[in-house]
């Protein structure tokens, strides 16, 4: 491998051979019968079959054999004989599911980012896989996009150090046969569609894209992620993968992104219809000179960029610029001495749900529980009877988006972990109604069966296919009649545990003013079904922390803790005017904040302060605050640190996360926990749209999440 020599090798590729390098096409076009993932549109390209025996690469092979089939066939029938590139989205897991990356954030807890990309990174490679299409690090303040399962949440700095840590798990030492590589996506700014409607348009000032939503895929690409994948939307007027302003000055000059971009599921050939193309070719010289190496699933490049070198329209150079990074990632890959690298079935299915990947998902999906409410009823009592009610109860609806290589019929229900935990004799269950039925006929049997019990587990929520891509909802409520099921349920007055399975922060402000207990448990994979026990029961303390605001009402949207304060702020001492920034019907504020959760115990706050009042630019400030476990039980605080510049050349948010920090205290215990303030800290962008610190005054603060913080005021001289 390390004797083949890139350049060498292209000189001996003609144009067509070239440009087939330049091709993804799904694991369909090379063998008919595949059962790969499919993820968009499939139709028939007008790819001839001797082009599909020069493309480079291949969308979601559906395992080793089949992988090794398509590579057998391909290197027979190609005449370059360069090894294909198998690619695909492995998001979180591909056999043992990880909870979905929104919960994966929620534990705030970046060794879990590392362990899910080592574990999926292990069993894909196994599979066949050599990229995969994660982490997706969008900045996302609209809950009703679909994709917000498959982000970490609201705030730039989490998705950030989230981002990077994805990457180390699966990239690692690529040389390594149980590493793959990272294409980190969707530039830019996919997260910022309208109305968070899926493929919608994004219209963001230069100032936002960059100061919110571009550090996220730079800090992956400094942590090394070897590809990047365009986005569906446009920015400043452009489609992404149309866009020489995101991929030539930002990605190539200002990031130095030396590694592969290719194009999302059609994105190339969709310039046409957002209407910036008038035909293929037109396309395929846009695309390319923007920057695009790779076409997915779409055929503009293989049909056209032969004709248009030959008119002058586009040069030879900038397809071998593109060719040349991709056969350096193959290279590095070592598919030059290996393409069936890694592939190896039946090691793969030892891999599968082993003992070691199931307990590493368990550890996840326990810390990204969040506790929302909790009058009194949890932890349960083990000798409690109790009724499961509602349509996740007995479901294996479980895993939740991007899971297409997870096995449903491997995972037991909720029902089933507690019948396991305490007893057939304990436990009873009614359905009550579909996730998003009409039918409320089951209604009644469900109240009867909840008057039996000591205590009710109310198990709520939405069905996979309700986020992910292509699953943008309007009103983001509990679907179908579930609010009415859990209206008739808590009408008993029992103890009463409103358990969420969501891919989204759900609207459910009529229910947490009547459920005495509320848990988000996400789409939590796997072993959800176990994590979630251990909780009810406080065999675990949950520690989940949210990153991503709930919503009082879908109509409070975009709601996020990082906003501007405006001119005429809402306060409680402007509360009662009316020409203040509000609405008339709801609070501003969410229903619950970024940074919030719930623990068994309680934790005090104290002694705040800063090692001094002021800073030169190459000064430091310790921020440190005692942290005391005043409860009874063990549990583990993450201590969130904001910082807030008072007066700027532009508008500044109220607050911005700047570091956390989960510490475990044991009863009584405290600790002391320490933040560095530093000048990169209190960078942004000015007036001038240069990244810069400006002298005057800031607010540190400190607290358990975003709304409940210390303040201690500093100035940089
Ligand atoms: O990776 C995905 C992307 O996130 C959305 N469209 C399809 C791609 C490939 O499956």
């Amino acid at each position: 491998n390390k004797e083949v020599d890139i350049n060498e090798l292209l000189k001996e590729l003609s144009l067509s051979e070239k440009i087939g390098q330049l091709q993804q096409l799904a694991s369909q076009f090379y063998i008919k019968d595949s059962e790969g993932e499919l993820t968009g549109p499939l139709k028939d390209l007008g790819i001839s079959e001797e082009k599909i025996w020069v493309s480079g690469s291949v969308l979601g092979v559906k395992d080793a054999e089949e992988a090794r089939r398509i590579q057998d066939k391909y290197l027979d029938k190609s005449s370059t004989k360069i090894p294909l590139l198998f690619m695909a989205d492995i998001i979180h897991g591909y056999r043992t599911i990880f909870p979905i990356p929104l919960a994966i954030g929620c534990t705030w807890n970046l060794d879990n980012a590392v362990l899910c990309g080592q574990v999926s990174a292990k069993e894909a490679a196994l599979s066949g896989v050599h990229v995969t299409f994660s982490p997706m690090v969008d900045l996302v303040r609209d809950p009703r996009w679909g994709r917000v399962m498959e982000s970490t949440g609201e705030d730039t700095y989490l998705n950030s150090v989230f981002g990077k840590a994805f990457v180390e798990g699966y990239q690692g030492d690529l040389s390594s046969n149980y590493n793959i590589a990272s294409c980190v996506k969707h530039f830019a700014a996919y997260g910022a569609v309208e109305a968070g409607r899926e493929y919608n348009t994004v219209d963001l000032s230069d100032r936002q894209l960059k100061e919110y939503y571009l550090p996220s895929y730079k800090a992956s690409i400094d942590e090394g992620a070897k590809m990047v994948m365009t986005s569906f939307n446009t920015i400043h007027g452009v489609p992404a993968s149309g866009s020489k302003y995101l991929m030539q000055d930002i990605l190539r000059d200002n990031f130095q992104f030396d590694g592969v971009v290719i194009s999302d599921w059609g994105a190339v050939g969709e310039l046409q219809v957002h209407g910036v193309a008038a035909d293929d070719e037109e396309v395929a010289e846009k695309a390319i000179s923007a920057g695009v190496d790779v076409e997915m699933m779409t055929s503009c490049y293989i049909n056209n960029l032969e004709n248009l070198v030959k008119e002058g329209r586009v040069q030879e150079e900038l397809i071998d610029e593109a060719v040349l990074r991709i056969l350096q990632l193959k290279k590095d890959l070592g598919l030059f001495s290996d393409p069936y690298r890694g592939m190896d079935g039946d090691k793969a299915k030892q891999m599968f749900m082993c003992n070691e990947h199931k307990e590493a998902v368990r550890k996840v999906a326990r810390e990204s529980i969040v506790l929302l409410k909790n009058d009194n009823v949890l932890p349960l009592s083990k000798d409690k009877k109790i009724a499961v009610i509602g349509p996740k109860g007995d479901s294996t609806d479980l895993l939740g988006g991007w899971s297409w290589q997870g096995r449903k019929e491997k995972i037991t229900t909720l029902k089933e972990n507690l019948i396991n935990e305490i007893g057939n004799n304990l436990i009873s269950y009614a359905k009550g109604c579909d996730v998003n039925g009409h039918d409320e006929s089951g209604f009644e049997e469900a109240v009867n069966v909840a008057k039996e019990a000591d205590v009710v587990i109310l198990a709520l929520g939405e069905s996979s296919e309700m986020s992910g891509e292509g699953g943008s909802r309007a009103y983001i409520g509990l679907p179908g009649v579930q609010e009415r099921l859990a209206e008739e349920i808590l009408r008993l007055n029992k103890p009463t545990v409103v358990l969420l399975f969501s891919g989204r922060p759900l609207e459910i402000t009529n229910l947490s003013k009547k459920a005495p207990a509320i848990i988000e448990a996400w789409f939590p994979g796997t072993e959800g079904g176990s994590a979630i026990t251990e909780v009810l029961y406080g065999d675990f303390n949950p520690s989940g922390r949210l990153t991503t605001s709930f919503p009082y009402a879908t109509g409070q949207i975009p709601v996020y803790y990082n906003s501007y304060n405006t001119g005429r702020p809402k306060t409680a001492n402007t509360a009662e005017t009316r020409y203040v920034s509000q609405f008339i019907d709801i609070p501003n504020e969410p229903l619950y904040p970024f940074g919030y959760g719930l623990s068994y115990t309680q934790f005090q706050y104290k002694d705040f302060t800063l090692s001094s009042d002021k800073m030169t630019k190459d000064d430091k400030i310790t921020a440190s605050v005692t942290v005391k476990n005043i409860g009874d039980r063990k549990g583990t605080e993450t201590v969130q640190f904001y910082i807030r510049d008072l007066v700027g050349s532009t508008v500044r948010p109220v607050k911005e996360l700047k570091g956390f920090k989960r510490i475990e205290l044991e009863p009584q215990e405290e600790s002391k926990v320490e933040f560095v303030i530093t000048e990169e800290m209190l960078r942004y962008y000015n007036i001038d749209c240069e990244l810069v610190s400006e002298p005057g005054d800031f607010h540190a603060m400190v607290g358990c999440n975003s709304a409940d913080t210390y303040t201690k005021k500093f100035t940089l001289l």
